[in-house]
């Protein structure tokens, strides 16, 4: 999709007209160049009340003697917020075959810059679609690439024309991190995720991608990631992202889950719904579409990330139920459950982060089933060792409309994970209950101190639980179906507003 901003009133192709409830005839300022017809056509129907502008709402009106126009609900002006413009946005391609074409001209009354680039970024993040693996159908019409122009007021020009380039990088930041969530896990697997980062650096200058292979990381004693990709043919990797390294001072540092598909390993999972683990590595997803969302944008601070990329199988290599592994904080955990190794990969990514002297460490992860019992498929679980920082995440996720819902962090879920009598930590909490709080607990463990000081203070540090809101939104009106891409956006917006 290209979105171009211009002022005046030309109209090309449909017409895309956002309204407020309770409009009963068009303003001055919609009818500009209007033609007659589909003028009075529009007023009929507002007069009517056929079309009341509920949000997410639209309507599409072929006037006789040419002319075409989408009606778009606002709902009420007094709750027109950004995001009521966004999810306009996005109804707008959620019923793109209503649009009548590919060429759209979107025409605002009193709406804001911010409003209006909130409308294009809901169109922007909703035209999205994973096909890749359909053969075309011959008869099939193709739907094209729709191309939106956004009338302005002199003057608005060149600032809402900044804003649509910041949105319009965000969601290929976004789009990425769906491409990759999607992906089948034949060909998504943790040497094609590496490959296809080194490829994406290519393009950047400020860009650098480090990748750790299988033998790197035996050899550095990356104990957890090792024990859960070495049942699988294809090997586990460490893929490390660096934007604007020779910036100086401390930079965010962020890690993904990457687990290219989640069997369970030895305790292997029920088979129904078994084929959606392979969006097992969303963390990784968010973490590398993040980086795509800012480096794309020509954001100039420095950002580090690190990817723990491995796939859970069954086999004769694979990791068992009692194991006991070292990891690389020197940490040993007995392996209770080989189904959490969510957790065993993110213990060494996390203590790896420690060595770039991070601001602050956030992790991503599919984690836990009982976060999506706690929370559904509405809200990220959200956990800090710092209250501050946990409350700025959740006010950027808001910022943006992606919901990130505080959870505890508590010394009893610490103790329970560490009850191990021959190790110093266990993978499994004494029981299901609190499971996705014991599993945060865990992580706790390996968030390193500054500069790895014994008895120094833990680097700031929050864990985001999205095994429910990576997949399956059903009131994300940004998402139709498949990986959702969340916090691509929530993460550009706190990096990049400090
Ligand atoms: N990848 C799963 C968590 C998950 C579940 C993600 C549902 C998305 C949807 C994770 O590795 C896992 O299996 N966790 C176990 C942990 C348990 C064995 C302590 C779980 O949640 O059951
Ligand atoms: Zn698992
Ligand atoms: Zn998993």
């Amino acid at each position: 999709m290209k979105v171009s901003v211009s002022p005046g009133h030309n109209i090309n192709g449909t017409l895309i007209l956002p309204l407020f409830e309770g409009t009963d005839s068009l303003l001055a300022a919609h009818e500009e160049g209007l033609h007659t017809a589909l003028k009075s056509q529009i007023n009929r129907v507002l007069q009517d009340g056929d079309f009341k502008a509920k949000l997410k709402s639209t309507m599409s009106i072929l006037g006789c003697e040419g002319g075409k126009a989408m009606l778009v609900g606002l709902g009420k002006e007094a709750d027109a917020d950004i995001h009521a413009y966004r999810k306009a946005g996005a109804t707008v391609i959620a019923n793109r075959k209503k649009a009548h074409g590919t060429e759209l001209t979107a025409r605002f009354s009193n709406a804001s810059i911010e409003a209006m680039g909130a409308f294009a970024e809901g169109m922007l993040l909703r035209d999205y679609s994973f096909d890749h693996y359909k053969q075309q159908d011959e008869d099939e019409e193709k739907e094209g690439d729709i191309d939106l122009r956004i009338t302005c007021d002199e003057g608005q020009e060149s600032d809402l024309t900044s804003i649509i380039n910041i949105h319009t990088g965000v969601a290929s930041g976004v789009h990425l991190s769906r491409d990759l969530g999607n992906r089948p896990p034949n060909d998504m697997y943790p040497e094609a995720f590496a490959d296809q980062a080194w490829e994406w650096a290519k393009q950047y200058d400020n860009v650098k991608v480090t990748i750790i292979n299988y033998a790197q990381a035996v050899k550095a004693g990356m104990g957890g990631l090792v024990a859960v990709g070495m049942g699988s043919a294809r090997k586990p990797c460490m893929v490390i992202f660096e934007l604007n390294k020779d910036k100086k001072g401390r930079a965010p540092m962020l890690v993904g889950k990457g687990i290219t598909f989640d069997t369970g390993g030895i305790s292997l999972k029920p088979g129904a719904n078994m084929d959606e683990m392979k969006y097992d590595m969303g963390g990784s997803a968010t973490v590398f579409g993040t980086m795509q969302a800012l480096a794309s944008t020509g954001f100039t601070g420095k950002v580090n990330a690190i990817t723990c990329m491995a796939e859970n199988m069954p086999s004769s290599n694979a990791q068992r139920p009692g194991d006991v592994i070292k990891t690389l904080s020197g940490k040993t955990i007995e392996v209770l459950n080989t189904d959490a190794e969510g957790r065993l990969v993110l213990s060494d990514g996390l203590w790896k982060a420690g060595e770039f002297d991070p601001e602050y460490i956030i992790d991503f992860a599919t984690l836990t089933g009982a976060c999506v019992v706690a929370l559904g498929h509405e809200a990220t679980g959200l956990w800090s060792n710092d209250d501050d920082f946990r409350t700025r995440i959740h006010e950027a996720g808001n910022a943006v409309d992606e919901l990130a819902w505080p959870m505890p962090l508590l010394p009893a879920f610490e103790k329970e994970m560490t009850n191990s009598k021959i190790a110093d930590t266990r993978n499994l909490g004494a029981g299901r209950y609190g499971g996705a709080n014991t599993a945060a607990a865990f992580l706790k463990q390996f968030v390193p101190n500054r500069n790895y000081e014994k008895d120094g203070e833990q680097i700031p540090w929050a864990h985001m639980d999205i095994a429910g809101t990576y997949w399956g939104a059903k009131t994300n009106s940004m998402v139709g179906h498949g990986a959702t891409g969340i916090h691509v956006r929530t993460m550009s917006h706190l990096i990049t507003n400090g």
